[in-house]
């Protein structure tokens, strides 16, 4: 049984694989650092994380590829957050506007096109989707506020992440009060996932963040040295680095500290088998049913020999 949200949905993407650590729901009140139990522990879960929401599916970080994570029955969509001129909160991954809009069209005099240059007003008339597929003309840059109701509405858990925080000072008490102020995000996951984690590839971005919310897990994206994983551990619950170059006894070392593993990005059966069977206790993919059908493959053939 897989659960997103306290929902009981037999096709949602939390898994449990027999074998391996557990992953643990937040605690609501106390911080979360340290919450990954040890790799001897029983039945541990896989969370199924659409990257920039099914970005294989639709333009990324776009309400579209949010609703197409919750089609592809994924558990949980990172999406990538940053900040306009006049302070909103904007989900985009690329510093620069080129790549992911028609920019260059609407404003030609605006080179080098940065993110933090442009009114929220300016961003919502840039078309965010038709450099994917036509299909997706006119799709806007969504506001952060946007994707949490979006996601409210599809049931979905966040990997909320903090892009390129050296170009925002102060976005992580941004990010704080615009979660305080919908604080159901605050809670605990229904499920066997976390309801929301936030992760930077800046860790003292990442410290900052955990400061302003230390009910919320937190993650440094990256791969953190051997040796230091246990100075972050005071804080920080997830390590999530590349999956290339990642093997079973830097999973091990992470677990050991009391931390997860969520790699990223995997789109292909054969990395993803891979990775669950060093122990990482998620996926991150551009593709979550492909990630889904491993885990629950991965569950089907592990979790018998695992009960009694
Ligand atoms: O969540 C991990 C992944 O999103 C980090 O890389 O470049 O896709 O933001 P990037
Ligand atoms: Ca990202």
């Amino acid at each position: 049984m897989f659960q997103r949200l306290g929902i009981v949905a037999a096709t949602a993407a939390v898994a449990v694989v027999g074998g391996g650590s557990a992953a643990v729901a937040a605690p609501d009140t106390e911080s979360t650092a340290g919450t990954a139990p040890s790799a001897s522990a029983g039945p541990r879960i896989v969370t199924d994380v659409a990257h920039r929401g099914a970005s294989g599916y639709a333009p990324e970080n776009t309400l579209a590829a949010i609703d197409e994570a919750n089609e592809h029955n994924a558990t949980t969509a990172e999406v990538d957050v940053q900040r306009s001129s006049d302070g909103a909160l904007v989900v985009i991954h690329d510093t620069t506007l080129e790549r992911t809009t028609d920019v260059e069209e609407v404003y030609p005099d605006r080179d080098p096109y940065d993110v933090a240059d442009f009114t929220l007003g300016e961003l919502r008339e840039l078309d965010a989707g038709s450099w994917f597929d036509g299909e997706y003309a006119d799709e806007p840059i969504p506001t952060l506020e946007e994707v949490l109701d979006r996601m409210d509405q599809n049931g979905l858990n966040l990997l909320l992440e903090i892009k390129s925080p050296s170009l925002y000072p102060g976005i992580e008490s941004d990010i704080a009060d615009t979660i305080r102020d919908n604080p159901q995000w605050l809670a605990p996951g229904g499920g066997e996932a976390h309801r929301l984690v936030i992760q930077s590839f800046d860790w003292e971005s990442v410290e900052r963040s955990s400061d302003e919310l230390p009910q919320i897990p937190h993650g440094l994206l990256g791969e953190v040295p051997e040796d230091e994983i246990a100075d972050y551990a005071a804080w920080a619950d997830q390590i999530n680095p590349n999956h290339t170059g990642l093997d079973a006894d830097y999973v091990d070392a992470v677990h050991d500290a009391g931390l997860e593993v969520f790699p990223y990005t995997l789109n292909d059966a054969e990395s993803m088998r891979s990775v669950i069977g060093m122990g990482a206790d998620g996926i991150i993919s551009d593709y979550p049913d492909i990630a889904r059908e491993v885990i629950e493959d991965e569950d089907a053939s592990r979790l018998p020999r695992s009960l009694p």
